[in-house]
């Protein structure tokens, strides 16, 4: 594993390679066995919000962030542009940077460019979608001094991978943009940076975005915008059951729904079933759906800003910066391993 990615790092300052992930994304039969166990549980049916990005979730995903309602995504781009430098000189010269569900990475180009200026870098990105990937490594494959090593993965297994190309002595940056955190319960929140923290080591950085709790109507548009591109992004969990694992669901008995609990500070996506139905999945699954009955599909939990410094130092982290865009409040957080 480790000779082939070494490779990889090197061909790419010759001719371009051909884009050729590492990594193992998920198989159909772990898909299948979450399905089921989604959706026979008892009471408050699931299905995990990972499974929103196959090929066509991640095109979907790709439009959502082009929406005026979706003011995250570009707050984001407007913070990294604007700090990059600081943030730069924060990490100071990391060979190796890591970003755990990269998409299609359009918003990285900043602080990579940044990055190289000063030394050749590796960039890892770490996705579930092939097909973002592979925008990603056509997007970013040519700006100077920085090969692109693409790992098709879950975020702790793909950081793993990459951080065995980690140069001896030299430090890491991990990217975490997008507030993709929020699709964590808090447990699994603190669970998850434990475990970051455990991977890496005194001196790398862990840059961590986070949208941060704002007006009800402008949340709740970013989630269920006028278009219908997030209704579309939501129902597209159904249509993938269907092609991928046989089922027989009628999209046009589910309706998208966005709302916001107050008390857990997240906004939750579901889809409603219109009717009483009952839905099968490949040769044994049934499931039965009462009218109005909902399948939850994704939580986004939403911060205030000393939330991301609690966590931060629960965690084995130090909050070194935290900058804030005050068009769209949210937060990007320099947390350094101690
Ligand atoms: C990519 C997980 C950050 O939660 O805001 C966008 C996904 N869901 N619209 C988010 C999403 C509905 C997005 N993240």
């Amino acid at each position: 594993m480790r000779h082939s990615a070494v490779s990889k790092i090197s061909s790419a300052q010759g001719r371009k390679p051909a884009f050729q992930p590492i990594g193992d994304p998920i198989s159909i039969e772990e898909f299948a066995a979450d399905v089921r166990r989604g959706l026979t549980k008892d009471g408050q049916k699931e299905l995990y919000s990972k499974y929103l990005y196959d090929d066509v979730g991640s095109a979907l995903f790709d439009v959502i962030t082009t929406l005026p309602e979706y003011g995250l995504f570009r707050a984001d781009a407007r913070l990294l542009r604007r700090h990059s430098a600081s943030l730069a000189a924060a990490v100071g010269r990391p060979s190796l940077v890591i970003e755990l569900g990269s998409g299609s990475g359009s918003k990285t180009r900043w602080i990579l460019s940044e990055l190289a200026v000063k030394q050749p870098i590796a960039y890892c990105p770490v996705d579930i979608s092939e097909a973002a990937l592979h925008r990603c490594w056509l997007e970013l494959g040519y700006i100077d001094s920085v090969s692109i090593i693409p790992i098709a993965q879950s975020y702790l297994d793909g950081m793993d991978q990459a951080l065995r190309l980690r140069p001896a002595g030299t430090s890491v940056l991990v990217l975490f943009l997008g507030s993709t955190i929020g699709n964590f319960d808090p447990d699994r929140a603190r669970e998850f940076l434990t475990a970051v923290r455990h991977a890496l080591e005194p001196g790398d950085v862990f840059y961590l975005s986070t949208d941060l709790e704002k007006d009800l109507n402008r949340m709740i548009a970013a989630y269920d915008d006028p278009i219908g591109a997030t209704a579309a992004f939501n129902l597209n969990l159904l249509a993938r059951i269907n092609r991928d694992l046989g089922g027989n669901f009628d999209l046009s008995q589910f309706r998208h729904e966005a709302r916001y609990d107050t008390r857990a500070h997240r906004i939750e996506m579901h889809l409603r079933s219109t009717r009483n139905q009952s839905v099968s999945v490949g040769k044994d699954l049934a499931v039965r759906f009462k009218r109005g009955e909902t399948i939850w599909t994704e939580s986004s939990y939403k911060f205030q800003r000393h939330d991301i410094r609690e966590l931060a130092h629960a965690t084995g982290f130090k909050c070194q910066a935290q900058w804030v865009d005050e068009e769209w409040p949210f937060a990007q957080s320099v947390l350094r391993v101690l």
